[in-house]
């Protein structure tokens, strides 16, 4: 059966970034304190609410996703500044790139009964078209409560970050990345890997998502800033897409509203923000108009 490596929180970024040459995957054992995990879980929960669920297979039906966790949570802001992170992620990727950035943030609670997520890679996102040899990503998931086989620990297929693209592993070749709460699991965007079942009773498995990417994978001129969300309402659908208020292939640009409470908008593509907004402002906009009325 294969395994993925442990090392202590006191590895080296040389001891970590070995195994993921070898393996494309290690955890990192008890890196955060009990504190800070249980502040973790007091931020997320409020968030963790019945509109998360996914809404397709891959994202999972009991399976709950919040993004935006910069914006909602300090104890998540705190996290991405890891520093034994930021120190693995910049080495590892030193080859590909001259820094990095936060690419991805999701706090992911996996309930009984959910199915193991269908194997991928994440480089994957970016279509194929990036060559092999440059490797996109580092990922950390981190544990905010026991990771078991039994409770959906994710499955990790050590090595495949050398495969053929289309070979599929073995039952036996898969690893499943079982750890206590506050370690965590780093991988890269080239190893095959996936959300696992949760066959527990009653056992939800959560977990929080920092991947990094290459610094330059991104627009030169900052579109959202330079032509921000109240200009491009007044744009055409076509040239919003263009200048990106649009995803990319499976999931590329999607974002969540940090600000809404009922999860209504999660996870999801840039053109319902132009529809959100009317929902919300449009008792405004009514108010606008009267006011205008009576002026006359
Ligand atoms: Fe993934």
């Amino acid at each position: 059966m294969a395994t993925i490596e442990h090392v202590a929180a006191t590895a080296s970024p040389n001891e970590i970034i070995e195994h993921l040459q070898k393996d494309g995957a290690v955890i990192v054992d008890k890196v955060l304190p009990v504190d800070d995990v249980a502040r973790l879980n007091s931020e997320l929960s409020p968030f963790l609410t019945q509109n998360a669920f996914g809404r397709d297979a891959f994202t999972g039906f009991k399976t709950q996703r919040i993004g935006a966790l910069v914006a909602r949570s300090e104890a998540c802001a705190d996290l991405a500044l890891n520093a034994m992170m930021l120190t693995c992620a910049r080495q590892y990727l030193s080859d590909y790139c001259d820094d990095i950035q936060l690419h991805f943030t999701s706090a992911v609670a996996i309930a009984p009964g959910e199915s193991a997520q269908i194997l991928h890679r994440d480089r994957g996102i970016w279509g194929g078209y990036l060559p092999r040899k440059v490797e996109p990503l580092f990922s950390t998931i981190w544990a905010t409560t026991p990771f078991t086989r039994a409770n959906g620990a994710t499955q990790v297929v050590p090595g495949s970050q050398y495969w053929d693209k289309d070979r599929q592993p073995e039952p036996h070749e898969i690893a499943y990345a079982e750890m206590e709460p506050g370690s965590v699991l780093c991988y890269t965007g080239t190893v095959l890997h996936g959300g696992g079942a949760n066959s527990t009773p009653d056992q939800v498995r959560t977990g929080v998502f920092m991947h990094y990417a290459l610094s330059w994978l991104r627009q030169e001129e900052n579109q959202y800033l330079s032509c921000p969300p109240e200009h491009a309402r007044r744009l055409s659908p076509e040239l919003r897409a263009l200048i990106g208020y649009a995803k990319g292939g499976y999931v590329l640009g999607f974002y969540s509203d940090p600000d809404d409470p009922s999860a209504a908008y999660e996870s999801v593509s840039p053109e319902h923000l132009f529809s959100q907004r009317e929902e919300r402002f449009g008792a405004i906009h009514g108010a606008d108009h009267v006011v205008s009325e009576s002026m006359k």
